[in-house]
């Protein structure tokens, strides 16, 4: 059978590792995969970096849209995509997470009554103001075979009206929903010993403890109080208790911080002797950081997520989380873009509460699952 995956931003180049992986291992006589990327991102080290590095296969397509306003990539991505499925005339068309490119890929497939299958089903923020929260709840409306990598996530589509009793053939009226563990998992095992091989730490001089934070929400970027908040809460965390944060800084972040901090606080963070902000490094670098840091200041999905994989406390620069089990579960706090919040929540974790991280991301095997399964019904 063939499928095309669709990918664009960096957490789907990452996600894609895995069931490539799979393909390669277990069904490369089977499934023929087909990648587009959409170029929405497309920086050295957004995208390029991770094709060799985590062995994912060179897209087949790239459609270089580039950045833009969310209608007009949105679009540029849909007519390509669509372009591309007319052509190849594949079984199903595969996407992950919530960006815009995985809504592309969506409503490009269903348009054409292609079979779409979503990775990461099933998440919800419930707060439509984000835009990943639109594109999810879409793609999940117009899916035949959805992934949730969480008994929450599939919780949330039953509320949704989605039925776990539905019988084989599966179609878009006709959905499959499956709580199949979370594919960054897989990720995350596999690559953690090369991670190992890393010399990020020695180049950044971490002979101690540290935190690793990563910042790039649009409503944490684009709101001055925001982001001074949080940069405001990083600086005194790191003064105060000599801890150094390593920040991998994403573009967004970088170019928001010009125009978003005052030059008072941008002096104070070119001058803090704690503060070690990076570009953004690769996935391997990031597991290396995630292994040995201290704590974990993020308002990613992926790393919030990562911080737990290599039981790392963290504090979630949000006011909500689509991977609630790990608040519930005491890993991490929410704290939105809040200082005091933050400074409170970094007291708290680091009287090292007795922590446990239970196995709920599934067993390290979610791709090969996939597969087998969207082989079974769309192949
Ligand atoms: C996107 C996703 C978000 C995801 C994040 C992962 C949407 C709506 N958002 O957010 O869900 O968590 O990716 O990182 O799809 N830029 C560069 N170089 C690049 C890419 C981006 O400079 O290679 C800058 C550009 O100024 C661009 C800005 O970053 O305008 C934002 O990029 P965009 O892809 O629109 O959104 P992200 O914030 O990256
Ligand atoms: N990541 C990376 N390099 C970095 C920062 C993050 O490889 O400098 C990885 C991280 O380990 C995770 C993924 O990117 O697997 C998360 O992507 P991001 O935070 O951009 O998006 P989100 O997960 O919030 O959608």
């Amino acid at each position: 059978m063939k499928i095309i995956t669709i990918i664009g931003a960096r957490p789907q180049i990452i996600k894609a590792a895995a069931i490539s992986r799979a393909i390669r291992n277990h069904f490369s006589s089977k499934i023929q995969e087909i990648i587009v990327h959409t170029g929405q991102h497309y920086d050295e080290n957004m995208s390029a970096i991770f094709f060799e590095e985590l062995q994912i296969p060179k897209p087949d397509y790239n459609l270089n849209v580039g950045s833009g306003n969310h209608g007009a990539q949105t679009a540029k991505m849909l007519e390509g995509i669509e372009e591309i499925i007319l052509k190849e005339k594949p079984n199903a068309v595969l996407v992950y997470g919530d960006t815009n490119s995985t809504v592309a890929g969506g409503l490009a497939a269903s348009k054409l009554l292609v079979p779409l299958i979503h990775i990461e089903a099933g998440l919800r923020s419930f707060n439509k103001s984000m835009p990943e929260e639109i594109n999810r709840i879409a793609c999940d409306h117009m899916s035949t075979l959805l992934f949730s990598p969480t008994k929450q996530g599939v919780e949330n589509l039953q509320k949704e009206g989605f039925k776990l009793t539905n019988q084989k053939p599966f179609t878009i009226d006709n959905p499959r929903v499956y709580h199949c563990g979370d594919i960054m998992f897989d990720n995350s095992l596999y690559f953690s010993e090369l991670a190992s091989t890393k010399s990020i730490l020695s180049e950044l001089n971490l002979t101690g403890t540290f935190i690793l934070s990563t910042i790039h929400r649009n409503n944490n970027t684009d709101i001055p109080e925001r982001l001074t908040a949080i940069f405001e809460a990083l600086i005194e965390i790191s003064t105060v208790n000599k801890i150094p944060v390593v920040l991998p800084l994403h573009p967004r972040t970088k170019k928001m911080m010009e125009t978003n901090l005052s030059p008072d606080l941008q002096k104070n963070i070119a001058s803090s002797q704690y503060l070690k902000i990076i570009p953004p490094v690769s996935f391997l670098d990031v597991i290396a950081l995630e292994k040995k840091a201290s704590f974990v200041v993020t308002d990613s999905g992926g790393v919030q997520k990562e911080a737990f994989f290599f039981e790392k406390p963290c504090i979630i620069l949000r006011p909500e989380t689509e991977w609630t089990e790990i608040v519930e579960n005491g890993n991490a706090i929410l704290c939105d873009a809040d200082k005091d919040r933050i400074l409170n929540a970094y007291q708290v974790l680091s009287k090292k509460p007795d922590l446990t991280y239970p196995p709920l991301f599934g067993d390290g095997k979610a791709a090969e699952f996939i597969c087998s399964e969207i082989l079974e019904h769309l192949g």
